[in-house]
């Protein structure tokens, strides 16, 4: 929409830049009516962004960003044209001006949709308290009527027509409640509509600037016996919501994200939930698919800039894997100085929601202290490819290696990574120990990004991080029993300083011996059953996974193999040289 030229005049003169601004940015004073303060559009120590009341414009020495009020609105805030204006004219109590009938139709229907889905949010939370199926449900998932009230859960009713016969009531047009998302033409009977939401428990999702813009309607337990519903169901796209650019609770995270409290990546809805619940209120969810490259762009735009790398939840199985690699895909080419992600991989079948229900906040603060930052995920996937035990294959890793960096746009990010994967190829393949890596596990509360300064002293949260050959053979057999025959030999030999481990490798060898087939769950269950529990722990850790791919369950066999036999020729060398 365009409005006339007097109006966006009076706007930008009713504005007081530096109040605006100095609500996202800390100024100074440089002058009568100048002011200085680091650019929010790029990152920077010393202020070279500058702005000037009078003259009503800002502008960046550093970065050439330039700008009115409406633009810095439409830039930092990431709203559209018309969603800056609107603001702005609030924040002065100006009328907006509507220009052409058309243009005005346009702009009404945006703002009748907007009231529309805010009544039906109100709708499903009524509804919600007259469903008591649908509000144990969510009792018995642990939530407190505070957290529902918060994040506005409600319930679409089974009957078809009642929600368009409210809305009716209220005097909306069914047009509109059709352009919404809420109702659906049938296919059946010509004419007729229905609900498109039914008898299923709603999360409302709400835009950047927190009003209602679409829903995800997760089944009631029990109510499909064919089994043949999706478990959830999402508004489709309309002229308020573009899926690919929203996450669900961005609104909300982003008033707390900063630099000890990074955003929170996680799948679902239910996991967003029960991390605030328990006092995580950065966490973030897209929207029934994987993070787009928008998604990330806006997470990173939306925080304060010292606190730009948002931690992606992963499933520590090889399903989740497979996702963080294509989420490190997508994120390599449009990686900037301080702006990156990390990796956290949860344990096998558990989701946030699960473990800090189930396991409790501390268990989900190791993981999330252990996450990887990207560089190290890149390292860890190539070298996980390929032993790296002839010249051929370490070429191929180097090619490898620098292929996914050159995917890196940035010229300076690609330089860097360039030199830590190049200084890491030589480090390992020099038998250097992998710990020295500048890739030490950071934690949740560490200010750190991809650099390569020590990482501040912090209780560590994983138990232990310093692996020996023996930890790496001993967790790779109890994932792999059969190899036994293989590695028996091998195995015996090595000579471990913990009692603790003897009398594992004893119990190991005595079983397995004893055994003509035994799988890895079985085994572990012996282990278990005989004491080792704590040792297990320990060894069947994603920090020693982190540093022995190969011993990490669900590789394949020759991987396996390869890397036994790389560690054990490894820390021959090394003992040959002492
Ligand atoms: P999950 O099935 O992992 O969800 O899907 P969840 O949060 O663990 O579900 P609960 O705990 O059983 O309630 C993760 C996300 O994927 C999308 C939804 O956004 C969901 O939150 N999804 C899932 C769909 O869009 N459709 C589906 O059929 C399933
Ligand atoms: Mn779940």
């Amino acid at each position: 929409m365009s409005f006339p030229k007097q109006f966006i005049q009076d706007l930008n003169d009713r504005t007081v830049l530096s109040e605006l601004i100095g609500k996202k940015v800390k100024l100074t004073r440089a002058g009568r009516d100048e002011f200085k303060g680091c650019c929010p559009f790029h990152n920077e120590k010393t202020p070279s962004f500058t702005l000037n009341n009078q003259k009503g414009f800002y502008h960046c020495f550093g970065c050439g960003a330039h700008g009115d009020a409406i633009k810095f609105l439409q830039e930092n805030d990431n709203l559209s044209f018309m969603e800056a204006v609107e603001q702005l004219a609030a924040l002065n109590g100006m009328q907006v001006p509507k220009a052409s009938p058309e243009e005005r139709e346009r702009f009404e229907q945006k703002k009748t949709l907007y009231d529309l889905l805010e009544d039906v949010t109100i709708f499903f939370e009524q509804a919600l308290g007259h469903e008591r199926e649908a509000m144990q449900y969510l009792k018995g998932r642990e939530l407190s009527d505070g957290t529902i009230k918060l994040f506005r859960l409600g319930y679409a009713p089974a009957d078809g027509q009642a929600l368009g016969n409210f809305l009716k009531d209220k005097g909306y047009a069914v047009k509109d409640m059709i352009e919404a998302g809420v109702l659906r033409n049938s296919t059946r009977n010509q004419g007729e509509t229905y609900s498109f939401f039914r008898d299923r428990i709603i999360f409302p999702v709400k835009d950047l600037r927190g009003r209602v813009v679409a829903f995800g309607g997760r089944i009631m337990p029990g109510r499909d016996p064919g089994g043949k519903a999706p478990k959830y169901i999402n508004s489709s796209d309309t002229p308020l919501f573009h899926k690919g650019q929203i996450l669900y609770n961005l609104s909300d995270a982003r008033k707390n994200v900063d630099v000890n409290k990074p955003f929170i990546v996680v799948e679902g809805y239910m996991d967003v939930i029960a991390l605030a619940q328990a006092g995580y209120d950065t966490a973030v969810a897209p929207l029934g698919t994987a993070m787009t490259e928008s998604q990330i762009e806006i997470l990173w735009k939306v925080a304060p800039s010292d606190a730009r790398v948002p931690v992606l939840c992963f499933d520590g199985d090889n399903a989740g894997r497979r996702a963080a690699s294509r989420a490190m895909e997508r994120t390599l080419p449009l990686l900037k100085p301080d702006q990156s992600v990390r990796f956290a991989f949860l344990p096998d079948g558990e989701d946030p929601d699960s473990l800090v229900q189930n396991k409790g906040k501390a268990e989900f603060e190791k993981f999330l202290s252990a996450a990887s930052y990207l560089s190290q995920i890149l390292w860890e996937e190539e070298l996980g490819k390929r032993p790296g035990t002839t010249p051929e294959d370490r070429a191929g890793l180097k090619a490898a290696l620098l292929s996914r960096v050159n995917t890196i746009e940035h010229a300076d990010v690609q330089n860097e990574y360039q030199r830590m994967m190049t200084s890491l190829f030589y480090d390992h393949f020099s038998g250097k120990r992998q710990s020295k890596t500048p890739f030490s596990r950071s934690n949740y509360n560490s200010k750190q990004q991809d650099r390569l300064a020590p990482i501040a002293k912090k209780p560590e949260p994983v138990k232990q991080t310093s692996f020996g050959i023996e930890h790496y053979l001993l967790a790779t057999l109890v994932n792999y029993p059969e190899l036994f025959d293989d590695v028996e030999e091998t195995l015996g030999m090595i000579e471990i300083q913990d009692k603790n481990l003897r009398k594992m490798r004893q119990k190991l060898f005595e079983t397995l011996n004893s055994h003509e087939v035994l799988d890895s769950s079985e085994l572990k269950d012996i282990l278990k059953n005989a004491g080792f529990c704590e040792v297990l722990d320990v060894i069947l850790s994603e920090s020693l996974y982190l540093q022995a791919v190969f011993a990490r369950p669900g590789q394949d066999l020759g991987v396996v193999k390869e890397g036994w036999m790389f560690t054990v020729n490894r820390s021959r060398k090394r003992r040959k040289r002492l």
